[in-house]
C-alpha cells in the first residue's frame, strides 16, 4: 500500500500537460480484439487501469507493445478464453471484454467487474443490449457468459444514457449482421473517440456524439491506427488546482469545448482564467461566489468532478450545494473533508457546503479515485501536512500526478505505507 504526503499552502505555477483520457483508453483497448491486424493507440495514459487491461489481452493471446504512451496491439492470435475473477476485478471497464469477445467470437466468459464502490453499478443494459443482438447470456457463479451462433443488428432503447452500455453495444454489434440502433446513447466525447477507432478499422458507425447511433454490421475489420482524446477529467482536475492554489497555472493538451460545463460555472463563480484553442490559463482568483451544481450526463456537469469541486466550495464563503444524479455512494469524501474542518452536511442525494472555512492537514483516506484526488486538492489547500492512504485508487486514473504537481510547485510525495 502507498500513501501521499502533501504539505499545503504553496502556490502552483507553470504547466500541466493533460493525458489521454482514462474513460477512452479502457474501451479503445478492448476494442482492438474486433480488428485483424495490428492497432496502434497512440496518446495512452500510463496508469494501472490501462496496465490491467494490457494483462487481460496479453493472457487471451494477444500481443502487447508499449513505446512511451503508444500501444501496438497485435490480436490475430486471441482466444476468447475465459477471464478470471482476478484479472476482471481489477477494474470496472474489464466489461468491455465481454462485449468485444462476442462480436469477433460470438462468446465470453468473464467474472464480474471491479471498479470504485460508487454505487451499485449494474450492467443489466450492457446485457438487455446483448440479448437484442440475438446473444444469450447465462451467469454461473461470479461469471457472466454471453454466446450467441449469431448476431443480428436490433433496435436497442437505453433507459438510462450509460456511457460503458453504449460503448459495449457497439462493440458486440460492428460484426452483426444488418443495422443496429441505439436510442438514448450516451453522448460523451469518449463515445466519439471509439466510434471513430472502429471506423478506422472499416466499421461503419454514424450519430455517435448524439442519442441515435447507427451501426451497420460489416464481415472484416482491418489494423489501424487511433490516439486517445485528452482526459476532461484529469484537465478538470487541475483546473480546480489552480483556481484552489494556483498563480498562472497552464493547463494544456485539452479540449476546452469537453470541460465547458466546468468552465460555465466557475465563469460564473467569478474565477479568473483564460481560454485558448486547446488550454485554459489560471490566474489568482480574488473572491467567488458561491453556486449550485447537478451532476448530469454529458454535457451536464461530469459526476466525475463533482469530487474535486466540492473541495473549491468548501474555500468559497456562503452556503453552495451539490446534488449528485448519477451514483449513489459518490459522498465518501465528505466525512475527510469535514475531519480537515469542512462544514458539508449530506440529505439524500444533496450535499450542502457551508464554505470559507480554513482546512487543516489531517490523515484521510482515498475511499475511490475521484474521491482520491478531491483528498490531493484538499491537502494542496489545507494548513500544514495532509496524509493520504489507499492511493491506489488514485493512481488508477492519474497519470504521474505526483511529478506533474512536484513540477508546479506542489509539496506531495508518494511514499510506502
Ligand atoms: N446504469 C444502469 N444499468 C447499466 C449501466 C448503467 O442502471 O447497465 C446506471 C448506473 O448505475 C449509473 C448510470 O446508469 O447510475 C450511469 O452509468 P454509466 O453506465 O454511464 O457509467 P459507466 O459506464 O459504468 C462511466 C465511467 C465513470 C463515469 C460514468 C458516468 C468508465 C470506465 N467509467 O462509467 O467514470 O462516472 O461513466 O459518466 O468509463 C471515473 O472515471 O471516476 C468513473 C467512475
Amino acid at each position: 500500500m502507498k500513501k501521499l504526503k502533501i504539505t499545503g499552502g504553496n502556490p502552483l505555477s507553470g504547466r500541466v500537460r493533460i493525458s489521454g483520457a482514462k474513460n477512452s483508453a479502457v474501451a479503445l483497448i478492448p476494442a482492438a480484439i474486433l480488428a485483424s491486424d495490428k492497432v496502434t493507440i497512440y496518446n495512452v495514459p500510463m496508469i494501472t487501469d490501462t496496465f490491467a487491461l494490457c494483462e487481460i489481452l496479453e493472457y487471451l493471446g494477444a500481443k502487447v507493445e508499449k513505446k512511451q504512451d503508444t500501444l501496438i496491439i497485435d490480436p490475430s492470435s486471441i482466444e476468447p478464453k475465459e477471464i478470471s475473477y482476478e484479472l476482471s476485478q481489477k477494474l470496472r471497464a474489464s466489461y468491455y471484454f465481454l462485449g468485444a469477445l462476442l462480436g469477433k467470437y460470438k462468446y465470453a466468459k468473464m467474472c464480474f467487474p471491479g471498479g470504485c464502490p460508487i454505487g451499485e453499478r449494474p450492467i443489466n443494459l450492457h446485457l438487455k443490449g446483448f440479448e437484442a443482438l440475438g446473444a444469450k447470456v447465462s451467469v454461473e457463479k461470479n461469471c457472466y457468459i454471453v454466446e450467441a451462433e449469431e448476431l443480428h443488428g436490433a433496435k436497442i432503447y437505453l433507459d438510462v444514457a450509460s456511457v460503458g452500455a453504449t460503448i459495449n453495444i457497439m462493440l458486440a454489434a460492428v460484426y452483426a449482421k444488418g443495422e443496429t440502433i441505439i436510442d438514448n446513447a450516451a453522448k460523451e466525447p469518449e463515445i466519439v473517440n471509439i466510434a471513430t477507432f472502429l471506423n478506422n478499422m472499416g466499421a461503419k458507425i454514424t450519430g455517435a456524439g448524439t442519442s441515435r447511433i447507427h451501426i451497420y454490421g460489416v464481415s472484416h475489420l482491418d489494423g489501424c491506427f487511433t490516439e486517445v482524446i485528452p482526459d476532461r477529467i484529469e484537465a478538470g482536475t487541475y483546473i480546480l488546482a489552480g483556481v484552489l492554489c494556483g498563480d498562472d497555472l497552464k493547463i494544456e493538451n485539452i479540449i476546452p469545448k469537453h470541460i465547458e460545463s466546468l468552465l460555465s460555472k466557475l465563469r460564473e463563480m467569478g474565477a479568473e482564467f483564460d481560454v485558448e484553442y486547446d488550454s485554459v490559463t489560471i490566474h489568482k482568483s480574488l473572491s467567488l461566489r458561491p453556486t449550485n451544481i447537478e451532476t448530469a450526463v454529458y454535457p451536464g456537469f461530469p459526476t466525475d468532478l463533482q469530487q474535486p469541486f466540492m473541495v473549491l466550495l468548501t474555500q468559497v464563503e456562503g452556503t453552495s450545494q451539490i446534488e449528485e444524479n448519477i451514483w449513489e455512494n459518490r459522498f465518501m469524501q465528505v466525512p475527510y473533508l469535514n475531519r480537515m474542518g469542512a462544514n458539508i452536511r449530506i440529505l439524500g442525494n444533496t450535499a450542502i457546503i457551508k464554505g470559507g472555512g480554513k482546512l487543516e492537514g489531517r490523515e484521510v483516506l482515498a475511499t475511490d479515485l475521484r474521491a482520491g484526488a478531491a483528498m490531493i486538492l484538499a491537502g494542496l489547500v489545507a494548513s500544514g501536512e495532509t496524509v493520504i492512504k489507499d492511493v491506489e485508487h488514485i493512481l488508477r486514473g492519474y497519470e504521474d500526478i505526483v511529478s506533474k504537481l512536484q513540477a508546479v510547485g506542489a509539496k506531495i510525495e508518494l511514499m510506502e505505507d
